[in-house]
């Protein structure tokens, strides 16, 4: 994905585009939400879903992002507002490590369903096993 990020010259506020057209997602955007207000000890996440498609940005700061398959774990370090990380459903993803005032936007394939979600760790273990 080509974001970039542009800045006035007076101040260093600045304005980052995300060009939907662009984005070479495996799946039909239907709704965007994002998290703010982020402090270093914020933890999100903690959940996997049934169907959902995602794609995580890191659009200011820096945070972490823990995904287990339920057989195996990688961390990805977020900080490059280039780089949006897909997550397929059948995912658990832990946030954490958040820069002060870090954003980090979701792309997502569906309307909100809290039926989507699978909250409970030992939950999502026995679902990764039907
Ligand atoms: P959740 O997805 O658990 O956020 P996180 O993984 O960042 O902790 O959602 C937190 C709360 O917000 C939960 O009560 C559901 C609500 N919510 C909506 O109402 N609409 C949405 O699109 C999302 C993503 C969450």
């Amino acid at each position: 994905m080509n974001s970039s990020q542009y800045s006035t010259i007076d101040d260093d506020s600045s304005l980052i585009p995300i060009n939907l057209y662009s984005i070479n997602a495996p799946f039909l955007i239907k709704r965007i939400y994002f998290l703010h207000n982020l402090k270093n000890f914020s933890k999100r996440g903690f959940h996997s879903h049934k169907n959902l498609h995602q794609l995580i940005l890191c659009t200011y700061g820096s945070f972490k992002i823990k995904i287990d398959d339920s057989l195996n774990q990688k961390i990805y370090s977020m900080n490059d507002s280039s780089f949006a990380l897909y997550l397929k459903p059948g995912l658990w993803r832990e946030l954490f490590d958040f820069a002060p005032n870090s954003i980090c936007l979701v792309l997502a394939s569906d309307v909100y369903s809290e039926e989507d979600y699978i909250r409970n760790y030992h939950d999502f273990l026995n679902y990764k096993l039907l």
